[in-house]
């Protein structure tokens, strides 16, 4: 039996984690697993019914699950709160913190039938394969912050950008070893030629490739590599940078793969792992059947993959959702001529269908 704590959060949140725990229970069908799902609250929602965006039964919820499905967060309702109790610092940022999920992996994979959903050339994103490994816990998200109020009126506000040795070393082994079973390449991302926490992650990150001779590394400028990944994304295979940069290049990257709705994440550190879709609440269509399940469905997967060891029944997930592509099936989102449009529910039921036929 695992246990599942399911965390939908707002927005679409609701409406697409409900798809991914559907595809979970039908290969719990299929490959005789047992999944308990206990939901949770976080988030606007946990605010609204209980006036914290984490409460402490969403919490030990979390602590006494095997795995964290976990939806989205924000919107304009509580854009007005001070930071600590706004949905993101408190919910999400709360939740990567508390269980020291330093690594933020989200895979950007062009699915051929998808090479025409992408506003870039055909030939540019076709088969491009790419590994964003986000730093999650350190960085701006988490330096000192503070307002000093300023004699003459207004203020001096402060974010700080602090990484240590340990920090930058982890997130960099793990890229590593993520990429000597793909394609063997490395390219670490900062801004040393400004900052002075990138010149010690260029530093560190020499250190640890030195570890690795079969693996190549190359270091980039935050600002060349979002032009490159524009320009020549097939160059990419394990791309590894600090969390602000990591959370910037993601959501441009997934342009490549069509729509930001594509693309699923894994958070891991040493303990439990959390596993959210990189796109966020998406106000203006929630509650309307007409969000993208998929990337909520993949990051299912990734659950399966990385916290149960199940890699077998992930694959299954990930076989399902590139057939009902290839059938023509899309969501609003990507909606391209001759394709037929299905809703978010209807997504899901399509790909139960692939699951439970394969
Ligand atoms: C993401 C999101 C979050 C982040 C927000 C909701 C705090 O944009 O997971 O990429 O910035 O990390
Ligand atoms: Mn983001």
């Amino acid at each position: 039996m695992f246990k599942i704590a399911v965390l939908p959060g707002d927005g679409i949140g609701p409406e697409i984690t409900v798809q991914a725990v559907r595809v979970l229970e039908a290969v719990g069908r299929r490959y005789n697993h047992q999944f308990e799902f206990k939901e949770g609250l976080v988030g606007g929602a946990a605010l609204d019914a209980m006036g914290t965006p984490l409460p402490a039964e969403t919490l030990e919820l979390c602590r006494t699950s095997d795995a964290i499905l976990f939806g989205a967060v924000g919107g304009p309702k509580w854009d007005g709160l001070p930071l600590h109790l706004r949905p993101e610092a408190g919910g999400i940022l709360a939740l990567r913190k508390e269980f020291g999920l330093y690594a933020n992996l989200r895979p950007v994979k062009v699915y051929p039938s998808l090479v025409g959903a992408s506003p870039l050339k055909p030939e540019l994103v076709r088969g491009v394969d790419i590994m964003v490994l986000r730093e999650l816990t350190g960085g701006l998200y988490f330096g000192k912050k503070y307002w000093e109020p300023l004699p003459e009126g207004g203020f001096r506000v402060v974010d700080t950008l602090e990484y240590t040795t340990p920090e930058i070393e982890r997130i960099l082994r793990l890229a590593f070893e993520l990429a000597s079973k793909r394609r063997r390449k490395v390219t670490s991302v900062d801004k040393a030629n400004v900052l002075g926490s990138s010149r010690h992650w260029r530093e560190v990150a020499s250190a640890v490739g030195e570890e690795y001779p079969d693996v190549e590394l190359e270091h980039m400028y935050v600002d060349n590599c979002a032009m490159q990944l524009v320009k020549n994304p097939k160059q990419f295979d394990v791309l590894v940078t600090e969390n602000m940069f990591g959370d910037i290049l993601s959501d441009q990257a997934s342009v490549l793969a069509g729509s930001l709705g594509m693309l699923a994440s894994a958070s891991l550190g040493s303990g439990i792992g959390l596993y959210e879709p990189v796109h966020g609440t998406a106000p203006d269509i929630a509650g309307k059947q007409l969000a993208n399940p998929i990337a909520a469905i993949l990051s299912a997967a990734m659950l399966l993959r990385f916290s149960l060891n199940l890699a077998e029944e992930a694959d299954c997930i990930e076989r399902a959702v590139a057939a009902v592509l290839e059938q023509g099936y899309r969501t609003a989102d990507l909606m391209e001529d001759g394709k037929t449009r299905v809703s978010t529910a209807e997504m899901g039921d399509r790909i139960i269908e692939q699951i439970e036929s394969q």
